[in-house]
């Protein structure tokens, strides 16, 4: 688990000469001669890919506009449309009849979608949004469950030209209303609940609070698939059924075709201070990387079954659900459901009854499935038949050598390459992968950036630091698919990416190391205030804003700490206005501030654990030492020097655990 087991890892699994042979990138002298057309000419190499994997309607003339950065743009004059490309181009290329979708239920119902039927349902659903008066440039807020319709309805934005901003359908009502505020939107797609574990969980009823907290007037129209059928209220006027508004809509919808800049989408995540920031995404770079990403990480063949299990409200969900795998083609699966109903062998069960042959999850997934397994043998991935899997992947936060060694092992059958690849909301697609026909593996590491991506580990005057030693990530060349910028904060997303020691890298808040001989990278976790539970972002200052917001709360400090299952978990030191609780009121204070957290932003942010505190360890000047209270939510004895802090006594009180 630790960076440092990290470091020490010394297997190494060469790839399969048979699984070479057929690559799209087949050894690793193909992916070096990539890395060198790319650093040769940059500006050709990208557009030679841009023309290559994407439909112009009208060719662009300049890769890429330097003029004013860290505002760069590429491909600007080029015209293209990202559902255009998703969609008609199958269709154009005898995928009309195959599968696009394969939509599993919670209950285990399964429906299918062919690329033909997509195409109309994206098609009368863009046609329905157009009669509503949502046009090119609006922006439309999507609160759904994982689902077909959820494709449709973002793929459906894209037609159109309207720029989709996606909420996790975990979010509160509060969290849902910030963005709905933040990115202007004019309408909002959700449903009437979504399933999960054999409940029904409400999303119109959330919608309907968001709105009511008001400043949402710019918000003309609420589109409501309908999942469970259950009884909702609705306004008349504001809310449509979206049966309602595919009914009737012409089969065919001609794309809005337009600036490859255009901004596909905003999607919110957590920085390291104040609210969510809007990663906007611009069409034509973004869609390249996916469509490239799924090719060369996931060696995407016609005859790949294809499962991400992300939701389609994370960055994983847009890339490897809704966007790549149809912009190349393959066969998806898209699952409602999680990994532990009706039992932790639903995965496996599913991967076998599909014949999913590229399986794409996150660590926290494999390693409460290994718990499982555990407990329950019955549902052990060696009870299923998992011969289709070629190839395995990893994502959104570190892989620990012993998860690897299991997902290899006991699922990839030590026949399927791993790929961990590192990546984040804001670089649009994959960076630092193995590729699974060319790279040695490593447990643990990431290996090495993907061909264009020039990936550095500095110190923080941006020099570069020897392998072997930690320093700072950043991506020294812009690449296509970057964040274009923080919806409506330009100024925010120069100082958070481009500060001015960093000599205009992108910074991307991790750290990391490179192995002395190999130079493969290893990262080594967030070196801001942003914490990765169970691979979602989560800022420590919106957790504590959260708490302070309690009128039972003076102070609050959130930080990490390593934990087995998770990743990271939540620990939050709170200093109430009342005097300090003991026993069973500490406890229930406690449990009522875990759930304001969870009302506040949502479940994904409640802290694992919540001490109590006269005070918080501060040093003279007021700054809270959360070096200090890191220490101590690990379990471990502060042995800094803690001269400097006010009140040293304090740090004896928060080591006390409920
Ligand atoms: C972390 C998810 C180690 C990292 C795609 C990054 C990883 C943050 C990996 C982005 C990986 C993601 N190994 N760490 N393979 N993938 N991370 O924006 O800290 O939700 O900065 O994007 O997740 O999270 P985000």
């Amino acid at each position: 688990m630790t960076t440092e087991a990290l470091l020490h890892e010394n297997r190494i699994f060469p790839p399969d000469p048979a699984f070479v042979s057929q690559a799209n990138i087949s050894g690793m002298a193909a992916y070096q001669a990539l890395c060198a057309e790319a650093r040769q000419d940059a500006n050709a190499f990208w557009g030679r890919l841009a023309r290559e994997n994407l439909y112009w309607h009208r060719p662009f003339t300049r890769v890429l506009d330097e003029s004013n950065p860290p505002f760069l743009k590429w491909f600007e004059d080029g015209l293209t449309n990202a559902s255009y490309n998703c969609l008609d181009r199958n269709l154009q290329n005898g995928n009309a009849k195959k599968t696009a979708l394969i939509f599993e239920a919670d209950d285990g119902t399964v429906s299918r979608i062919t690329y033909q039927e997509l195409y109309h349902r994206v098609c009368r659903f863009a046609n329905g949004l157009k009669a509503l008066g949502v046009k090119k440039g609006d922006r439309v807020v999507i609160y759904m469950p994982m689902s077909i319709e959820g494709v449709v309805a973002m793929q459906a934005c894209a037609r159109i030209g309207a720029t989709h901003s996606v909420v996790f359908g975990g979010f509160s009502a509060k969290s849902l209303q910030e963005r709905i505020v933040d990115v202007g939107a004019s309408a909002l797609i959700t449903a009437d609940e979504q399933r999960r574990g054999g409940k029904s969980m409400p999303l119109k009823v959330i919608v309907d609070e968001a709105l009511a907290l008001g400043s949402c007037e710019a918000l003309k129209h609420v589109i409501i698939y309908q999942r469970t059928g259950s009884a909702i209220p609705l306004l008349s006027g504001r809310d449509h059924w979206m049966h309602d508004v595919e009914a009737n809509q012409p089969d065919n919808c001609e794309p809005e075709w337009v600036s490859a800049e255009h901004p596909l989408f905003v999607l919110y995540t957590s920085g390291s201070t104040g609210k969510p920031k809007g990663v906007q995404h611009a069409t034509g770079g973004y869609l390249l990387w996916a469509a490239l990403t799924m090719k060369w990480a996931f060696d995407i063949k016609p005859a790949d079954i294809f499962w991400c299990t992300a939701d389609i409200g994370w960055v994983t969900g847009h890339t490897y659900i809704v966007y790549g795998p149809l912009a190349v083609g393959a066969t998806e699966i898209v699952f409602e459901g999680m990994p532990t109903y009706p039992d932790a062998g639903r995965f496996w069960d599913m991967i076998a009854r599909h014949r999913v042959s590229v399986f794409y999850t996150a660590p926290t997934a494999i390693r409460s499935l290994i718990k499982a397994a555990n407990a329950a043998p019955a549902t052990h991935p060696g009870n299923y038949d998992l011969s289709c899997l070629r190839l395995l992947g990893s994502v959104g936060e570190p892989i620990n050598p012993e998860a690897w060694m299991w997902y290899y092992k006991n699922v990839g059958g030590e026949r399927c390459p791993i790929v961990d690849t590192f990546w984040q909301t804001e670089t649009g697609g994959h960076m630092i992968t193995p590729l699974p026909g060319a790279t040695p593996l490593v447990p643990g590491s990431c290996s090495l950036p993907l061909p264009g991506i020039e990936v550095a580990v500095v110190d923080e005057a941006g020099h570069d630091v020897p392998n072997g030693q930690g320093g700072i990530l950043v991506v020294k060349r812009p690449w296509p698919a970057m964040i274009r910028t923080i919806w409506g904060d330009p100024e925010r997303f120069k100082k958070s990416y481009y500060p001015d020691e960093l000599k205009g890298y992108y910074l991307a808040g991790d750290g990391a190391i490179r192995d002395k001989d190999t130079g493969y990278f290893t990262i080594t976790g967030r070196i801001d205030d942003v914490l990765n539970v169970s691979g979602h972002r989560m800022g420590t200052m919106e957790i504590e804003s959260a708490l302070v917001s309690n009128p039972l709360v003076a102070e609050a400090a959130v930080v990490g700490r390593p934990d087995d299952m998770t990743g990271e978990a939540i620990v939050a030191y709170v200093v109430l206005k009342q005097a300090r609780p003991v026993g069973d009121e500490a406890k229930k204070i406690a449990t009522d501030l875990r759930n304001w957290v969870s009302k506040e932003i949502g479940p994904i942010a409640k802290p694992k654990e919540i001490r109590f505190g006269d005070n918080l360890p501060k040093t003279r000047s007021g700054k809270i030492m959360r070096r200090l209270l890191r220490v101590i939510a690990k379990g471990e004895d502060v042995t800094q020097d803690v001269s400097t802090l006010e009140n040293p006594a304090i740090l004896q009180q928060l080591k006390e655990t409920l």
